[in-house]
C-alpha cells in the first residue's frame, strides 16, 4: 500500500498508520469471511436438509468432537492474533520516543490552542511541525472534554481539565492535514477544526525564523483583519452586523454605548476591547453568554493593537 486513501480509510501520513490500517483490514476481511462462511453454511443445511414429503425425519446427533474442537480452538487462535497485533500496536501508540520535541495543545470552548517549542505566543488552529520528526502532544483543557483527532495520522486522544493527557507522532509526509475537535464540547463544537501544517526540516526551520509577528511597514488595521481570520475571531463574531453567532456582531461596533448583562453600559474604545479580549467575561454583553475564551497568552500587546485597529475600520 502506497498510503493513498481509499474508500474506508484516509491517506496514511504517520509511522504507526499503515499497521493500523492493516490490523483493521485484517478484522475487516475476517469478519467478511467469518459472515460469508456462517451464513452461506446456514442457508447450505437450510435447503438440504428441509423437510419434504416421504424423507424419513432422522434425530441430529448430539454431539461431535473434531467439529466443536475446530471451532474453538481456530476463532481462538485469530482472536489470539488480533490481541497481540492490537497490543503491539497500544504500545507503539502509546510510549513516546525520548527525542520527541513537545508541543503543548489547550482546548477551550472553541479552539485549539498550540504552542510551538521556541516561539512566544501560541498559534490557534493551526500546528506547524517538521516531518520525520516525532512530535510529543502534551494536552489539556481549559473547560470541557475535547479530544484532538488527526484521521491521516490515525491519532486520537482526549483533552480533560486539570488533568494532562500525552500523545505522540511522526508525520511521514509533508502537507496540510486536517485536525478535529471529536468530542461534542458545545455549541460550536463542529467549528472546533484547523490544520496540521508539515513542512520539511528546512521549511520549518525557515516558519520558525519569520514567525516573529507584524512586519515593520505593516498596515495595523491590515494585519488585524489577518489576525481575525487566523485567531479565529470569526467564528463567533460577524463583521457584516448578523447577530446569528455565539458573540456580538464587530460592525458599528467602535464608539457605540454597549449594554452590558448586568443592566450597566460602556463605550467602546480601545481599553474596553481590550479587556474583553484578555478578561472576556468581565463586562458581557447583554443577550449574550459569557462563554468566549481568554486570549491571555495568544495575542501580543502588538497583536491586540491591530486587531482594535481594524475594528475601527468596521463602521
Ligand atoms: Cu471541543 Cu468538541
Amino acid at each position: 500500500m502506497n498510503g493513498a486513501g481509499t474508500l474506508q480509510l484516509p491517506p496514511q501520513a504517520s509511522t504507526v498508520a499503515a499497521d493500523i490500517d492493516a490490523l483493521y483490514y485484517f478484522i475487516f476481511w475476517g469478519c467478511a469471511i467469518a459472515f460469508i462462511l456462517v451464513m452461506g453454511g446456514m442457508f447450505f443445511f437450510m435447503a438440504k436438509y428441509r423437510r419434504r414429503e416421504g424423507v424419513p425425519y432422522k434425530p441430529s446427533p448430539s454431539h461431535n468432537t473434531p467439529l466443536e474442537v475446530t471451532w474453538t480452538v481456530v476463532p481462538f487462535l485469530l482472536l489470539m492474533v488480533v490481541f497481540v497485533w492490537g497490543f503491539k500496536g497500544y504500545m507503539d501508540l502509546h510510549i513516546t520516543p525520548a527525542n520527541a520535541m513537545e508541543y503543548s495543545v489547550r482546548g477551550k470552548q472553541w479552539l485549539w490552542q498550540v504552542n510551538t517549542p521556541g516561539v512566544s505566543t501560541a498559534s490557534v488552529n493551526e500546528m506547524v511541525v517538521p516531518v520525520n520528526t516525532p512530535i510529543k502532544v502534551l494536552l489539556q483543557s481549559d473547560d470541557v472534554i475535547h479530544s484532538f483527532f488527526v484521521p491521516d495520522f490515525r491519532v486520537k486522544m482526549d483533552a480533560y481539565p486539570n488533568q494532562y493527557t500525552t500523545m505522540w507522532f511522526e508525520a511521514t509526509k509533508t502537507g496540510e492535514f486536517d485536525m478535529y475537535c471529536t468530542e461534542y464540547c458545545g455549541t460550536e463544537h463542529s467549528q472546533m477544526f484547523g490544520k496540521v501544517i508539515v513542512k520539511t526540516q528546512a521549511e520549518f526551520e525557515e516558519w520558525m525564523g519569520q514567525n516573529t509577528g507584524r512586519q515593520e511597514d505593516q498596515d495595523p488595521a491590515e494585519y488585524g483583519e489577518g489576525l481575525f481570520v487566523s485567531k479565529t475571531c470569526a467564528t463567533c463574531h460577524s463583521i457584516d452586523g448578523s447577530t446569528a453567532l455565539t458573540g456580538p456582531s464587530f460592525k458599528g461596533l467602535w464608539g457605540s454605548q454597549e449594554s452590558l448583562a448586568d443592566g450597566s453600559s460602556v463605550l467602546v474604545d480601545e481599553n474596553y476591547l481590550r479587556e474583553s479580549m484578555l478578561e472576556p467575561n468581565a463586562k458581557v454583553v447583554a443577550g449574550y453568554e459569557g462563554v468566549m475564551p481568554t486570549f491571555t497568552g495568544l495575542l501580543t500587546d502588538d497583536d491586540i493593537f491591530c486587531l482594535i485597529e481594524y475594528i475601527k475600520t468596521l463602521q
